[in-house]
């Protein structure tokens, strides 16, 4: 906004959700730590319309679980608190196994907790119930990745070729030649950034594209992701 000027046009939208509550005939809730900010929200509604729900909310401890009270008090469902220090870790495979059929499963909490569960869910064939919530993109590492994690970024309109070094993301590459490329979260998950790859094979470390899309490595978010190739082209 600071590069406003007064009479600029300026395009608005409404807030972005790509963690939507969808219609089920109930729902199960997995929250970690913070990862409860959007579960709160989702228990509400899930109450207000009467759709059985159940959360399993760990932490480290009693006093580290935020809105306890609150979540005390909505009504509709079953609350189970799973301290990590008198309790362990939240048994997955357990929870699982107490959902009827056609549950649907939403998640938010650290990328551990995340990935045994959706281990869990694998194993006993829920992949597709479940919605998961990261805060962080995944950071995986891929054995194509150019040895020294530098590449190149060449943007199509004009043929510029921007180098990427391996402390950088490319938004942060192009910015300085591209100072209008959209972009929001800085963490791969709102979407904002978005980009049609022309050319190169991208390195997805979003949490927005679907598996399908980024095999497909029609588009990529520049703000975490980068290249398996030396070079990818941008239409930029
Ligand atoms: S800015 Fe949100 S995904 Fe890149």
């Amino acid at each position: 906004m600071h590069q406003l000027a007064e009479g600029d046009t300026v395009e608005v939208r409404g807030p972005r959700n790509n963690f939507e509550l969808v219609p089920a005939p109930q729902y199960v809730f997995f929250a970690g730590g913070i990862g409860i900010t959007p579960i709160l929200p989702m228990v509400r509604r899930a109450a207000e319309l009467l759709v059985p729900w159940r959360l399993v909310y760990g932490a480290r401890n009693r006093e580290a679980m935020a809105f306890r009270n609150e979540l005390r008090s909505v009504q509709g469902g079953a609350l189970r608190l799973v301290p990590e220090d008198t309790e362990g870790r939240t048994d997955f495979g357990y929870e699982l196994s107490l959902i009827e059929p056609g549950t649907v499963i939403y998640a938010c909490g650290p990328a551990p907790m995340l990935d045994a569960l959706a281990a869990a869910c694998s194993t006993l064939g829920l992949d597709s119930q479940l919605h998961v919530e990261r805060f962080k993109g995944s950071g995986e590492v891929h054995a194509h990745q150019p040895a020294d994690g530098a590449f190149e970024v060449e943007l199509a309109r004009t043929g510029e070729v921007v180098r990427v070094t391996a402390s950088q993301t490319i938004i942060d590459a192009i910015l300085p030649v591209r100072p209008d490329q959209p972009y929001s979260c800085l963490e791969g998950y709102c979407g904002t950034c978005e980009t049609k790859v022309l050319a190169g094979v991208p390195d997805h470390r979003d949490e927005y594209l679907s598996d399908d899309q980024r095999e497909a490595n029609d588009t990529m978010m520049l703000c975490v992701s980068r290249a398996n190739s030396r070079r990818v082209v941008l239409d930029l």
